[in-house]
């Protein structure tokens, strides 16, 4: 189903949606965290990141929704799994989980036309302590850029945010991928980016939708894109965590679209 839309688009091309379309994304995101909270429970030492995706086409082909990602410029999954030194768009596949990896597991579904983008941290096994404070502080990098957001405020301000806050905790923000607009389309303006100066960029206006989705290393900042040409990789190959969220700008601050159902969004294991 595809919907036609007219409402504003801004200079900068963000386009403006209406109050109605506040419910459209909310039934989008929640169906992505609902996704991503039924999955928890596979995460295992010994699982495949690809038995992993197929639960998840499944579950989306069950709630009569769409993948965003299959068939999106040639990809052929329904989420992105990234173990490790993966920063993003890890593809699944038939290598299994080992004690101690670290996932992020992205997905994006697509209902009645809007789309809802979310990703998360889990954990194969027991955590590692090093892995642990940086799956903290990438967390914690994404609510902070996410209170940033409100009418008045600039994209700047939640780069400036988040960049501030884990180069204090000695962590390093990936510079070559960032959030991005959303919701009748997967990819639109503004590049949200994970790190910048306050008061830059275009300001942030009500009806405003886009992606928060910081990557943070625990050493350098440099990804590669390996030969399979999606597999985004730490150059140092040290260790990097996502989260991700959906969001729309209120009259007075944000609403989250990609709400986990159950709490799991943060990553409180039981180990
Ligand atoms: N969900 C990813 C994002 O946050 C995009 C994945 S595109 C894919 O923007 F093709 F790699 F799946
Ligand atoms: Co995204
Ligand atoms: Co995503």
């Amino acid at each position: 189903m595809k919907k036609e839309h007219r409402g504003r688009v801004t200079r900068d091309g963000i386009r403006i949606y209406s109050d109605a379309d506040f419910a459209g994304m909310h039934k989008a995101g929640a169906l992505a965290a609902a996704i991503l909270d039924r999955v928890a429970p596979e995460v295992q030492v010994g699982q495949s990141t690809a038995a992993l995706d197929a639960m998840i086409e499944a579950m989306v082909d069950e709630a009569g929704a769409t993948s965003a990602t299959i068939g999106y410029k040639g990809y052929k999954h329904a989420s992105c799994i990234s173990v490790n030194h993966v920063v993003c768009h890890g593809i699944p596949g038939e290598k299994l989980l080992k004690d101690g990896d670290i996932l992020n597991i992205d997905v994006t579904v697509i209902v009645d036309g809007w789309f809802g983008d979310t990703s998360r941290m889990y954990v194969a096994g027991k955590l590692p302590r090093r892995a642990e404070r940086l799956i903290e502080v990438t967390h914690d990098a994404l609510m902070k850029g996410i209170e940033a957001v409100r009418p008045g405020n600039t994209f700047g301000d939640i780069g400036a945010a988040i960049q501030t806050y884990v180069e204090a905790q000695r962590m390093s923000v990936v510079r070559d991928f960032c959030g991005h607009g959303l919701g009748l389309v997967f990819h639109a303006p503004p590049n949200v980016l994970h790190y910048g100066r306050a008061g830059t960029g275009p300001k942030l206006e009500e009806g405003m939708f886009f992606t928060i989705e910081p990557m943070v290393n625990l050493g350098r900042p440099e990804t590669k894109v390996l030969a399979d040409d999606w597999t985004a990789v730490t150059r140092d190959k040290s260790l990097s965590a996502q989260f991700e969220h959906s969001v729309g700008v209120t009259s007075d601050g944000v609403d989250i679209f990609t709400l986990s159902p159950g709490g799991l969004f943060h990553p409180t294991y039981s180990a």
